[in-house]
């Protein structure tokens, strides 16, 4: 029997009624039986500032202890103008202070993204991928999976519904995130 794991997921998008918020229940309805499963909202996460750093801002601390909880990450992430949000960025940066305590160390993560329109966030991912490769963070090389059209892909109740063949790629992606977390 495989050990218990816990998934932190993470929404490059805010916005409530966020496509990647929606996007990261389905994964979660994917995950394999011995993974629990914890959104972490960072709305209250204020701007990136140095000199705020000592005491940490209360949301900081709050966030970065939920961070440093979880055995993996999942990152969903939109695309805006070309990369990823800079909330995301703002929200990374932060967990990687004060220098000395990065959440992110020894971490995994899953990345993954929607849009409406037809790139699939291709550019963002890539992107993310590198800030992450750069903190030493493993990815999961494949599959690479992205969502595009994802608003004709939501239904009246407000869930996105991914194709089959989607849903299949995406357990496998899941399944390979989980065998990174568990040999570290
Ligand atoms: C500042 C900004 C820039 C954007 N740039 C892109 C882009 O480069 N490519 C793209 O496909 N969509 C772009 N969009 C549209 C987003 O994909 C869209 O807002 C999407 O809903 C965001 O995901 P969400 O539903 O999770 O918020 C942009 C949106 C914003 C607000």
């Amino acid at each position: 029997m495989s050990r218990n794991l816990k998934l932190v997921g993470i929404s490059g998008s805010l916005r409530e009624d966020s496509v990647n918020k929606k996007l990261l229940d389905v994964c979660q309805s994917l995950l394999p039986d011995n993974v629990e499963y914890e959104y972490a909202d960072y709305t209250d996460v204020p701007v990136f500032n140095q000199d705020k750093e000592n005491p940490l801002p209360e949301s900081v601390a709050r966030f970065k202890k939920q961070v440093e909880s979880a055995d993996m990450l999942l990152i969903a992430t939109p695309q805006y103008n070309g990369s990823f949000p800079g909330v995301l960025k703002n929200a990374i940066d932060w967990l990687t202070r004060p220098e000395g305590d990065n959440s992110l160390s020894g971490k995994v993560a899953g990345v993954v993204g929607a849009t409406p329109g037809q790139s699939g966030t291709i550019q963002a991912q890539l992107h993310l991928r590198e800030v992450l490769g750069h903190m030493g963070i493993q990815v999961p090389a494949h599959p690479r999976i992205m969502v595009s059209g994802a608003y004709d892909l939501v239904d009246d109740q407000g869930k996105l519904n991914l194709p089959e063949r989607d849903a299949k790629s995406y357990e496998k992606m899941l399944q390979e995130l989980v065998k990174l977390a568990g040999v570290r």
